[in-house]
């Protein structure tokens, strides 16, 4: 085995693990199905918001290359996958990358080598459909091979907390499993935390995760009646951040976006129901509220223009910041574009800016854009755009807005960030 690591799937989780490990002198390879992904990586080109090429050409010099040919997993004394977990057209987990990555392991798998799944999943998955693929060939987890679970937490864009100084969960198949796994991450990460087993490190992540998602939707619907009821729900929630215990604020916005909080709680509800019969209602009301906000964004814009009179048909809507979180180009679940379509049915001319984003489409952030989709071109300047709209919502405050500037060009702001103070912005 001449390589340390090989990590499969080269995304948005796998990519900063191997320049982690590759920064601490391993080794290591990246395997990704995704060939012009693998071309762009081996020239030197990131695909990531938080690696630069600059990075990736340091991680080159370091030895490291990226391929398409699974024959690289028979090399690596460690290997750990990294691949998306979508959700199903119906709304359930879609395993299949994961379990295409573990087919690709497998066949490769020998003696000694450890085995870690990354992807966020449902409790059981690294017992229950991981390991039977991986022992079908005749080795066991935990005597011939090891094989663990560790939650990714990765916080694309924080410029604090990255992938050495963020605490890392391992469970193992066996406790050796977890030893061996907790001094492989000991060689890259700071902390490593042990949990009891594979399903705790799996539902580790999932309760973080629920955890946002249902706090998030805590103050979503509060904004929603405390507006009725004049009360400034963002200084509400300030004024109770200041109690130095037993509190954590989460503040109100468009809706939840992202890879993680509106979809992974999912795995779980699903799972419950699955197995048990019954329903998670913290996740079914989280989601149902979550999922609800464009549609009250749309309503509180069209109540905005009412009160100038103007209707919504016709008026020039600018949607300021497309992506899930600030300062990152990522737009993946972004709630941005079920308020855009919702907009846009209701007869709006709908324009937007994002430094991020030069051509947004609307219909289809997944695989190859159709030809029908709607493909909205960037405003040239976001202060400019501001004062050719009736009305301007502030969606995501990235850093490089200067917000006074915009608001005071501005006929009207919807601002659902809180980030605001004028008399012709109101808050969500
Ligand atoms: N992005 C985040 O902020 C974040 C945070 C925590 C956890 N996670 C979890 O980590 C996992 C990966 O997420 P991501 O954001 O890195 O996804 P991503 O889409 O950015 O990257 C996944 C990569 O895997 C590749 N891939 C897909 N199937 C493959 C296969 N069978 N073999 C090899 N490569 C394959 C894809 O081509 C892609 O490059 C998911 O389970 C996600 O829920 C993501």
């Amino acid at each position: 085995m001449s390589i340390d690591l090989v990590v499969v799937g080269l995304g948005y989780v796998g990519l900063p693990l191997a320049q982690a490990a590759c920064g601490a002198g391993l080794s290591v390879r990246g395997y990704d199905l995704h060939a012009g992904l693998v071309a762009g990586l081996n020239s030197g080109v990131s695909h990531v918001d938080d690696l630069s090429d600059d990075d990736i050409a340091v991680m080159l010099a370091a030895g490291f290359q990226a391929t398409t040919d699974d024959a690289v997993l028979a090399q690596a004394e460690t290997i750990v996958i990294c691949v998306p977990t979508p959700l199903s057209p119906e709304g359930g987990p879609d395993l299949g990358a994961v379990l295409g990555a573990t087919r690709a392991i497998a066949k490769h798998l020998h003696r000694g080598q450890l085995i870690i799944l990354e992807s966020t999943t449902y409790p059981g998955t690294t017992d229950e459909d991981v390991r039977p693929i991986l022992e079908a060939g005749g080795l066991l987890a935990g005597g011939d091979f090891s094989l663990a679970f560790s939650p990714e937490r990765i916080d694309p864009g924080n410029p604090v907390y990255g992938m050495v100084n963020t605490p890392k969960v391992v469970g193992g198949h066996t406790p050796a499993c977890t030893d061996r796994a907790a001094a492989f991450y000991g060689r890259f990460v700071k902390t490593v935390v042990r949990a009891r087993g594979t399903r705790e490190a799996e539902m580790a992540k999932l309760i973080e995760n629920t955890y946002r998602h249902i706090n998030i939707a805590l103050v979503n619907e509060m904004a929603q009646f405390c507006k009725p009821l004049g009360i400034d729900v963002w200084d509400a929630i300030s004024a109770a951040a200041s109690k130095p215990f037993g509190f954590q604020a989460f503040f109100p916005g468009p809706g939840v976006g992202g890879h993680c909080i509106p979809i992974d709680p999912n795995y779980l509800s699903h799972r419950v129901k699955t197995l048990l019969g019954q329903p998670f209602r913290f996740v079914e009301l989280a989601q149902e509220i979550n999922a609800g906000m464009p549609a009250y964004v749309k309503r509180r814009v069209q109540d905005l223009l009412n009160e100038q009179g103007k209707s919504l048909k016709g008026a020039r809507v600018l949607l300021l910041g497309v992506t899930y979180k600030p300062d990152i180009a990522d737009q993946r679940e972004s709630p941005v574009r079920p308020l855009a379509r919702q907009l846009l049915a209701s007869g709006a001319h709908v324009i937007f800016h994002d430094p991020y984003v030069q051509h947004w489409n609307i219909d289809n952030e997944h695989g190859r854009p159709a030809a029908t989709d709607r493909v909205l071109e960037r405003e040239l300047e976001p202060v400019s755009a501001a004062a050719s709209a009736d009305i301007v919502v502030l969606l995501m405050a990235h850093r490089g807005y200067d917000l006074d500037a915009i608001a005071k060009a501005s006929k009207q702001v919807l601002d659902t960030r809180g980030k605001l103070q004028a008399a012709n912005v109101e808050r969500l």
